[in-house]
């Protein structure tokens, strides 16, 4: 079924504005209303026409047209429904590598909002049946980020910089990954998984700190400081119950907030005794944080949050904070995409 498709010689200028929609994407629609504007090929004058238009009823007849049409790869899609498209597909997430149409930034895109619709729904309530379709779609991302790892570039391109638990959880996981993978010279795929899973649940014990003390404007009170302190242990005690609890994912749970002089919490562990799970997920959770808007903080520059851990060796790894100094003061990710404005994922 592939080798038909790719035989297809699509013009190049369709092939920018339109993509071929595959089989399995195609059956995932509600097959007599699909959610798109559907175009086929007419190799008579070489362009697309309009085949059927978003949410019209198709009759018994145009549907089997329809699946016969994308068997031969001449069906379509507009690239300025991805929105919608991605919308749907964010629910089928393991979709999105079996579709050889979509585009790196596409991809990103859909990947980053299924993890923050997975990681939102677990952190309200963290119970099993939420967490397995966030450890489902983290390996759908980690498959995707194994097959080469210069995927996570279009990751970090993708920073949200308006708090919340879901996108500073998003953000500790790319831009982590992209710290780790720099300076993890082979790793295994069982590696990846662990780690990308650590990064992204490392503040889940924050789901039992009451959200009104998070979002408070002015300065807690000793004992409301006291419960948000408590995070660490409490996410460490979240992910046991739920018996998940491999070593990567509780250090980054215990030890975010640890920093190198002993001046963290909740043990005020010293640089020695902070794994580097440890000390990398307080960079990655520290530079997330600081890139966002916040009650009490303005969002800061990328370049200037990662300037300022790397300002504080005493606190900070110096390796992983000069890193992403370096790489963002050379605009090494390319351009930004601001993700809380919109959903487009041109490039
Ligand atoms: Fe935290
Ligand atoms: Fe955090």
């Amino acid at each position: 079924m592939a080798a038909l498709k790719q035989a297809r010689e699509i013009p190049q200028n369709i092939n920018e504005e339109y993509y071929q929609i595959s089989t399995e994407i195609l059956s995932s629609f509600p097959k007599y209303r699909p959610p798109v504007d559907l175009f086929t090929f007419r190799d008579d004058i070489g362009v697309l026409a309009p085949y059927s238009r978003k949410g019209v009823r198709l009759s018994n007849e145009q549907v089997e047209e329809v699946a016969q049409l994308c068997s031969t790869g001449d069906l379509f899609v507009s690239r300025t429904d991805h929105p919608i498209y991605s919308r749907h597909i964010v629910k089928q997430l393991d979709l999105v590598l079996q579709d050889h149409n979509l585009k790196e930034a596409e991809i990103a895109d859909i990947c980053i909002r299924a993890l923050l619709m997975r990681y939102t729904e677990f952190h309200e309530q963290p119970v099993k049946s939420l967490l397995e379709p966030l450890y489902r779609d983290t390996m759908v991302v980690t498959e995707y980020l194994w097959q080469d790892k210069h995927h996570i570039n279009a990751f970090v391109r993708r920073l949200f910089r308006k708090h919340s638990p879901g996108r500073h959880a998003i953000n500790s996981f790319s831009i982590g990954l992209w710290l780790w993978m720099q300076i993890t010279g082979e790793y295994r795929r069982k590696d990846l998984d662990r780690l990308a899973l650590a990064l992204l649940l490392h503040d889940i014990g924050m789901s039992k700190v009451p959200a009104f003390l998070l979002q408070k404007a002015g300065p807690l009170k000793a004992e409301e400081k006291e419960k948000v302190l408590l995070h660490p242990m409490l996410g460490v005690k979240v992910m046991q119950k739920l018996e998940i609890a491999f070593e990567e994912l509780l250090r980054a749970c215990f030890e975010h907030h640890e920093r190198l002089d002993g001046s963290g919490y909740p043990q005020r562990a010293k640089s020695g005794q902070i794994s580097r799970v440890g000390r990398l997920s307080a960079v990655a959770d520290s530079f997330s944080a600081m890139i966002c808007q916040r009650p009490h903080a303005p969002a800061k520059q990328p370049l200037e949050a990662a300037k300022e851990l790397a300002a504080d060796p005493q606190r900070y790894d110096a390796e992983m904070t000069k890193l992403l100094v370096s790489v963002l003061a050379t605009d090494g990710f390319g351009q930004f995409v601001d993700m809380d404005k919109s959903a487009d994922t041109s490039e």
